[in-house]
């Protein structure tokens, strides 16, 4: 690293640039520009040059075509102050509400300054949402001319769309940066990083904001950016201050939008599904053309409200050919196939006759929408006020989604786009009175509710000691820290003292929960590596199984038959391998109501994750016996998920989860032939009562056998769970007494 970056570009400049000397006649896109100190003029100049200057050929028309729209965006007007705010400093905040063109042209803006195509570096800008990377580095492809996963690429957990040594801007999602943190811990390949969306406060945004303003002390070559749409940039801006004489300058875009009317509902509603369903189609019926964005909280309500709109709407128009158009309705999900995503982008549909009325199209969305994508056309916004969100109990460990209250900027951020196109209209479905008294002002930091174990192995792979005192934007609560570090030691990627272990190292490397991790680095041991490669694989996509709603009877019988009695776990095993044995064929996942995208995403994910197995020597290894396959991927499952056990009480169904006490049922969707007495379990939810998801009978002589450390009865609150565990431990001591030499063989298998 030199001190000063310019030096060696210079000499590159006169290489690849083509200055005059090389070669007196060519004229070159990039003639003249020095890096870094790149000016508004000569960029607008490059812009409309015929060749463009990362691929050498000519520019195709629609890149005049995208040009023109990129000038109409409030940031193109701002490119001579912005460049000349790059060259001066080293860290910039820029805010700006969505639309007005952060995301798409400031990195682009970047990389004609910065040059990292002729450095050979990169230029990154980071996502929280991995639909938002993968839509916008297509977008920026397209408006740069050149080949998606060349020059502009993106990489999303488990898809990686770049080319080593090619592409010089990766949009890339936060957790994927992180990641390549642990291992070049001041991503040296970097010559500008760019956090966008830092209003949404993701935890991996969090966590790069301190690691980054830590890196640009060591890295005075190193530029960031960082990007929000709400107008609190005071508190990223002070929070960037390295020095007190160099303060961080802000870059403010000016408002894009067209007024917008905001409507409240007189009385709070009490079901807000049902009130949005209304109001759509009220606008339908009453208001102007133009086209509706509802948000609602996830997939199965989008679906549903999408089905009723359009029932509704089709018979409207049955009824009033004359004055009323045909409306689509498209749902919006991140679990969603991207091409069924990029439907969004359609054009609403024309009049039914010559001279009918002209459709409208409403697109019922989840919170993605709010932050990270523009859909054109949009002039009304209905705002239930309500989204998914994380929650973290650390008393009883359980992170789960909840439907929740916005914030007033999330508010406001969703009301902004009814007003991109012409002035537009916002239904909020809630009282003036709850936006002003109710609502939190900005949206609460996922570091202060998440389950932190993942984070926390991260942070000490990448040497940070003392997790209390690190330089956060918000501190978290020390019980989620020491719920995480207590995690970490009983599945013994921690050591006592706090150290990482040979294992917790290994452990970092998979982009997967510890518990994941863990399970699949041990099951080796068990001899059913192929197997939990497989079921981890399965986890890590959403749910495979569909249930329209016409045919909910059909694709319960046919899930019944590739059900796997002794647990879900295995039925996931045996979907995929069914699935790989009818050589991945379309038909057969038809006709078994399952998803075709889900399970290529769990082929795709299983292939990843078998590199980095292969990379650290982790056998792949499979046992012929099924029945003694089957237990040992019970056992295995237990290394990683001992703390998520549950054991039945009484006879009316219910189980008391572990040492945590809560009482949960097991979910409608789980396929277990009977009510064990002890499960595991993966996932928790929340929905009408507390529900165990993912659920696989285990036997209490594994719980003791492999998580001895958890299950250490002397540290059990008293109950029903310690007294059955009792009994286990005594009726093995008893066995022991018996047959001597029986406790060495077991303990050799012992993790904890
Ligand atoms: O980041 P910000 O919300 O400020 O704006 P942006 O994402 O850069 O979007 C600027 C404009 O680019 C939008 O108004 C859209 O017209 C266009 N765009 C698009 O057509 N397709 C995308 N995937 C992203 C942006
Ligand atoms: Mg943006």
């Amino acid at each position: 690293m030199t001190d000063n970056p310019y030096l060696t570009h210079r000499k590159l400049r006169e290489r690849d640039l083509g200055s005059s000397k090389s070669n007196p006649t060519e004229k070159q896109p990039l003639n003249g520009f020095l890096p870094r100190k790149v000016t508004g003029p000569q960029v607008r100049t490059a812009l409309e040059y015929d060749t463009n200057p990362f691929t050498k050929q000519p520019y195709s028309k629609q890149y005049k075509t995208l040009l023109e729209a990129r000038k109409k965006l409030p940031i193109y007007a701002q490119m001579d102050e912005f460049l000349k705010m790059f060259s001066e400093h080293q860290i910039i905040v820029i805010i700006g509400e969505t639309g007005s063109g952060k995301t798409t042209q400031i990195p682009q803006l970047v990389a004609y300054s910065d040059l990292p195509h002729i450095k050979g570096k990169v230029v990154a800008c980071t996502q929280p949402e991995h639909v938002a990377a993968m839509s916008v580095a297509k977008r920026v492809a397209d408006e740069l001319d050149v080949q998606l996963g060349r020059q502009v690429g993106y990489s999303i957990r488990f898809e990686d769309m770049t080319e080593l040594g090619t592409t010089f801007l990766n949009y890339l999602t936060d957790d994927m940066l992180l990641r390549e943190a642990m291992n070049d811990p001041t991503l040296e390949r970097y010559s500008t990083i760019i956090l966008d969306e830092v209003h949404q406060r993701t935890l991996a945004t969090d966590i790069l904001m301190s690691l980054l303003k830590n890196i640009a002390r060591k890295r005075p070559d190193l530029k960031i950016i960082v990007m929000a749409a709400t107008l609190n940039a005071l508190k990223f801006q002070k929070y960037f201050n390295l020095r007190s004489d160099v303060k961080v300058p802000l870059f403010k875009v000016p408002r894009s939008t067209h007024p917008i009317e905001v409507f409240y509902t007189q009385e709070p509603e009490f079901d807000y599904v049902e009130a949005a369903i209304r109001t759509v189609l009220m606008i339908h019926r009453a208001e102007d053309q133009g086209d509706i964005l509802l948000f609602l909280t996830g997939e199965e309500e989008i679906e549903n409200a999408c089905r009723k709109i359009k029932l509704e709407a089709d018979d409207l128009l049955n009824q009033n050919p004359d004055s009323i158009g045909p409306l689509v309705c498209i749902p919006f999900y991140s679990s969603l196939p991207p091409q069924q995503q990029q439907r969004i982008f359609d054009s609403a549909p024309g009049p039914r006759t010559p001279n009918g009325p002209t459709g409208r199209k409403v697109v019922v969305s989840t919170n993605i929408a709010e932050n990270s994508l523009t859909i054109n056309g949009i002039v009304y916004v209905v705002d239930p006020g309500v989204s998914e969100q994380k929650v973290y109990n650390p008393r009883i460990r359980v992170e789960s989604l909840l439907v929740s209250p916005i914030s007033r900027a999330s508010a406001q951020q969703r009301a902004s786009h009814a007003g991109r196109t012409r002035s537009g209209k916002c239904f909020r479905l809630y009282t003036e009175k709850d936006f002003k008294n109710e609502l939190e002002e900005g949206t609460f930091p996922e570091i202060l509710r998440s389950n932190l174990s993942s984070t926390v192995l991260q942070l000490v792979k990448l040497g940070i000691k003392d997790l209390v005192r690190f330089d956060y934007i918000d501190v978290p609560a020390p019980e989620a820290l020491m719920r995480a570090l207590e995690l970490l030691n009983y599945l013994a990627a921690l050591d006592d003292d706090g150290n990482l272990t040979a294992l917790g190292a290994i452990m970092a490397e998979f982009p997967l929960d510890p518990q994941l991790a863990k399970m699949l680095i041990v099951s080796p041991e068990f001899k059913c590596s192929n197997e939990m490669l497989t079921i981890t694989a399965m986890m890590s996509v959403p749910n495979v199984w569909l249930r329209p709603n016409n045919q909910r009877r059909e694709a319960d019988a046919a899930k019944a038959l590739l059900t796997v009695p002794d647990g879900d776990h295995l039925t996931l095993l045996n979907v995929y391998n069914q699935y790989v044995q009818n050589q991945y064929d379309k038909n057969w996942t038809w006709q078994h109501y399952l998803s075709q995208h889900a399970l290529q995403q769990a082929d795709n994910i299983r292939t990843q994750l078998k590199s980095i197995m292969e990379r650290f020597d982790i056998d792949l290894i499979s046992l012929s016996d099924e029945k003694k396959l089957y237990q040992n991927i019970r056992q295995a499952l237990v290394c990683g998920f001992f703390m998520q056990v549950a054991h039945k009480e009484g006879d009316k169904g219910n189980y008391l989860t572990v040492k945590d006490n809560q009482v949960v049922a097991l979910h409608p969707s789980c396929g277990l032939g009977t009510q064990p007495e002890w499960v595991i379990f993966n996932e928790f939810v929340l929905t009408t009562c507390p529900y165990i998801l993912t659920v696989s009978e285990v036997h209490p002589e594994w719980l003791i056998e492999f998580s001895g450390n958890y299950f250490d009865l002397s540290s059990f609150p008293n109950g029903e769970t310690k007294r059955a565990l009792q009994r286990v431990v005594n009726k093995k001591a008893g066995k022991m007494g018996r047959n001597d030499g029986g406790a060495n063989k077991q303990s050799s298998k012992k993790r904890n």
